[in-house]
């Protein structure tokens, strides 16, 4: 079984009496790229700002690397890169002499500059001064600087918000890339299911404070996938067949719904009610898109 990165138990964050997060039990696995997914201000920075010892929860405890953060924080800490919210930098300077500031105090090698460089696609443009960045190669010099200490862990916040599709499918890849090819795990928040669903191994759905979803991006898709029709001569008759009427089946505008089943399931509904001497006229599979899917989540419909 692969090893746990962060654990949360309970972890709770009131603020003048008002729970921004509630409960909260994150499990986020070794080399996985976890997607924090909730709409705006479900308390999500609130919950990256305590993974990052940033603020103190209320209460609830907080493990990453297997310890206790309250206990252990400059050493958990070290390992852990961040981008929360925008990135800072100085305009006049250059991305090279940016990230060279931020080098002395991490004080690792000069050499790691060109790599994470190199890593975000930045090689090139380092000497230009940041100012005349695109907001997308600004959002990537965070994501550099926040490599700059060979972190295990990354934590972003929203690392795409407000970047055109492009920029946004840069940075996607770059995230992408870091488990695999150098063993990072990933913390991704984001609003959008769309952009977690392309990228995440597992998400985390938070509304309102408290974690509603939490599962693998292929079980939130399974789950999702939606249901049967069929189109059949006579569907009240059809109905009472045993086996339709025993999977779960119902009326709907005359045509019987069924849930998702497999294909010799469907091949024997079909059997019997030829065999019962209905016409099977159509057989379809509706599929309910993932962003409906999300929004009955978080509008409550599905817990
Ligand atoms: N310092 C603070 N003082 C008081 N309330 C706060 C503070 N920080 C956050 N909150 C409240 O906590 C709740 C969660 O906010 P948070 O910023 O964590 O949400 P979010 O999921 O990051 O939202 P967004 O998508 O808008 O960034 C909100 O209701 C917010 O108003
Ligand atoms: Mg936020």
């Amino acid at each position: 079984m692969k090893s746990t990165v962060i654990t949360t138990n309970g972890l709770r964050k009131v603020y003048r009496g008002r729970a921004a997060v509630e409960q909260l039990d994150l499990n986020i696995g070794q080399g996985e790229i976890y997607g924090f997914l909730g709409p705006n201000g479900a308390g999500k920075t609130t919950t990256i700002r305590m993974l990052l010892g940033l603020i103190q929860p209320t209460s609830g405890d907080i493990q990453i690397f297997g310890k206790e953060l309250r206990k252990h924080k400059l050493q958990i800490l070290r390992r852990v890169g961040s981008l929360v919210e925008s990135p800072s930098y100085y305009g006049h300077l250059s991305a090279a002499d940016n990230l060279e500031a931020i080098r002395r105090i991490l004080d690792v090698p000069k050499a790691r500059i060109a790599e994470v460089l190199d890593i975000v696609s930045l090689t090139g443009e380092e000497k230009r001064p940041v100012k005349g960045f695109s907001l997308g190669m600004k959002q990537r010099l965070g994501i550099a600087a926040a490599l700059l200490g060979s972190p295990e862990l990354l934590i972003l916040d929203e690392p795409t918000n407000g970047l055109d599709p492009s920029g946004i499918q840069e940075i996607r890849s770059l995230i992408k890339r870091l488990p695999a090819e150098y063993g990072i795990t990933v913390l991704v928040s984001s609003h959008l299911l769309s952009e977690i669903e392309q990228m995440a191994d597992t998400v985390g759905i938070i509304r309102q404070g408290t974690m509603i979803y939490q599962d693998t991006i292929a079980h939130l898709q399974e789950q999702a996938a939606g249901e049967l029709r069929l189109t059949v001569s006579e569907p009240e008759a059809a109905l009472k067949l045993s086996s339709l009427s025993g999977c779960g089946g119902s009326l709907q505008e005359s045509r019987i719904v069924l849930p998702r089943m497999s294909d010799a399931r469907v091949a024997l509904l079909v059997r019997e009610l030829v065999e019962n001497g209905h016409a099977v006229y159509r057989v379809e599979e509706h599929r309910q898109s993932l962003e409906q899917f999300f929004l009955q989540v978080i509008e409550g419909g599905i817990s």
